[in-house]
């Protein structure tokens, strides 16, 4: 496949082939969860969207718990938190300590990584600090971010794809007392949604089982959960919200839309509010992203309906075997508007200034080739050409220098491109399907990279010197060995 040929598939030709293909699995899925025997489980049924527990630390006590995701529907393996599903909700302030006690009781090594956050490398979850079942972990730093949606999830060696997945993935937010307060929704307006998406059989089972070929094209499911729960619908006021959408799924790449048409306002992405919001029809979100949505139901009437979606999008899939494609159509969660008229925010017309990192200025480049191994069953995914080791040195970068990092990707699949402990700026897009994404403003710690896309970024480390991680965030190809270490020196 050619660079350009991605390019090329997301024109008409390309969208009618793909995009019956994705029809036809939209509604045989959609047949199936209707057809299910009812004495079995509704798997079409609603559910409110849980609001999780909020807590500033304290402990956090990790256990493998059975139980369904459905009434009436076979039970599942799921990661409670505290004994409980979804995972609490971490909220800081800026400057204050992040003081976890982990305990893993999940029969098998985990660690808690703080994606996004400038973390000490010992507090940061790299897999070396992984902890057997049985122990404990404490962490302990102060937050020196900016005000964002942050998220914490398990990183174990080769693990971190079941664990997540299972349920171990929460809410993770910075506010910052310094930071003007702007006139947006906060208190009950102020929403939080962990999405994944899962593989759900038709009794209402979920099992992580990646075969090879999910593997290769990751584990991609026919139902997007949100904060635990399938079918999710949040009750609204007739009032303004602020939503905060993390993609927390294994693989998927999500094209976000209402499905009433919409434009979605994106106010703040993983590094927390862009300099104004920015208006858009439809927006990618990778394993790994955040965004922040300002949303005005105060204009709709009582007993609409809103979803937001994850649209269709064609995708040049090569790959074998896949059950739910990329691209495929799903909910995220549906907006059920009630009587009551609530808070009505005015949406800001700018935040504050982000100055840009000076790439004129950058001490060196450093190139990141995406590339596959198709003649092995496992260590498929590679970044220039090598797999994960644990102990190994692979990127030095030197504490407080600038770089350009060039991600090339090789392939003709997404790569989620992710790096901790510190966060960067997206410089530009070349040979893909988008020039710039609204979410490449601002700054980031993970960057969706198209298929034959070539990405550049502005990285640098300001903070401390040691061990962290640059990988995929398809969870499958972080396992798989798509990862590298990196040491600030
Ligand atoms: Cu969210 Cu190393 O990952
Ligand atoms: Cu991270
Ligand atoms: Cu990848």
């Amino acid at each position: 496949m050619t660079r350009r040929s991605f390019l090329r598939s997301t024109t008409a030709v390309g969208l009618s082939t793909f995009g019956s293909a994705i029809s036809g699995l939209v509604s045989s899925s959609l047949l199936s969860c209707e057809s299910v025997t009812p004495e079995q489980a509704d798997l079409s049924a609603l559910q409110l969207l849980p609001r999780p527990l909020i807590i500033n630390g304290g402990p956090i006590t990790a256990s493998y718990n059975t139980s369904s995701y459905w009434p009436n529907a076979a039970t599942s393996t799921q990661i409670m938190l505290n004994g409980s599903t979804p995972c609490p909700t971490i909220k800081l302030g800026k400057g204050d300590i992040l003081d976890v006690a982990f305990h893993n009781f999940l029969g098998e090594p985990s660690i808690i990584h703080w994606h996004g956050l400038s973390a000490p490398p010992e507090m940061d979850g790299h897999p070396s600090f992984q902890i057997l079942s049985g122990a404990s972990y404490a962490y302990s730093f102060p937050v020196t971010d900016r005000a964002a949606t942050y998220w914490y999830h398990a990183h174990p060696d080769k693990l971190t794809g079941k664990q997540a997945y299972t349920g171990f993935a929460g809410v993770l937010i910075v506010e910052d007392p310094a930071e003007p307060k702007y006139d947006l929704p906060s208190g009950i307006y102020d929403v939080s949604v962990v999405l994944q998406d899962k593989r759900v059989s038709v009794n209402g089972e979920v099992v992580y089982s990646p075969s090879h070929d999910d593997t290769i094209s990751g584990f991609l499911g026919n139902y997007i959960f949100a904060n635990g729960v399938p079918n999710a619908v949040l009750n609204v006021e007739r009032a303004t919200y602020r939503l905060r959408l993390i993609n927390a799924s294994n693989s998927r790449v999500f094209k976000l839309a209402f499905d009433d048409g919409r434009p979605l306002a994106i106010i703040a992405n993983d590094g927390g509010l862009l300099e104004k919001p920015v208006s858009v029809d439809s927006v990618w979100i990778a394993s790994g992203e955040r965004i922040e949505l300002f949303v005005d139901f105060s204009g709709d009437p009582s007993g609409s309906k809103i979803k937001l979606k994850s649209e269709a999008y064609p995708f040049p899939s090569s790959h074998r075997g896949e059950l739910y494609p990329q691209g495929l159509e799903l909910t995220c969660i549906e907006f059920a508007v009630q009587p009551a008229v609530g808070v009505v925010s005015m949406l800001p017309t700018a935040f504050r200034s982000i100055p840009r990192l000076d790439v004129a200025s950058a001490k060196r480049m450093q190139i990141f080739k995406l590339s596959m191994n198709h003649s092995t069953e496992q260590g498929i995914h590679l970044i220039n050409d090598k797999l994960f080791e644990m102990d190994r040195s692979d990127i030095t970068i030197p504490l407080g220098e600038l770089e350009v990092w060039e991600i090339q990707n090789e392939g003709d699949g997404f790569h989620s491109m992710h790096i901790h402990g510190t966060q960067f700026q997206v410089i530009e897009r070349m040979y893909g399907p988008e020039s710039r994404l609204p979410t490449d403003e601002g700054w980031k710690d993970t960057v969706l990279v198209f298929p034959n896309e070539t990405v550049r970024l502005a990285v640098k480390f300001d903070l401390f010197k040691g061990r962290y991680l640059f990988h995929c965030h398809t969870l499958e190809h972080e396992d798989d060995g798509m990862m590298l270490n990196i040491d600030v020196t």
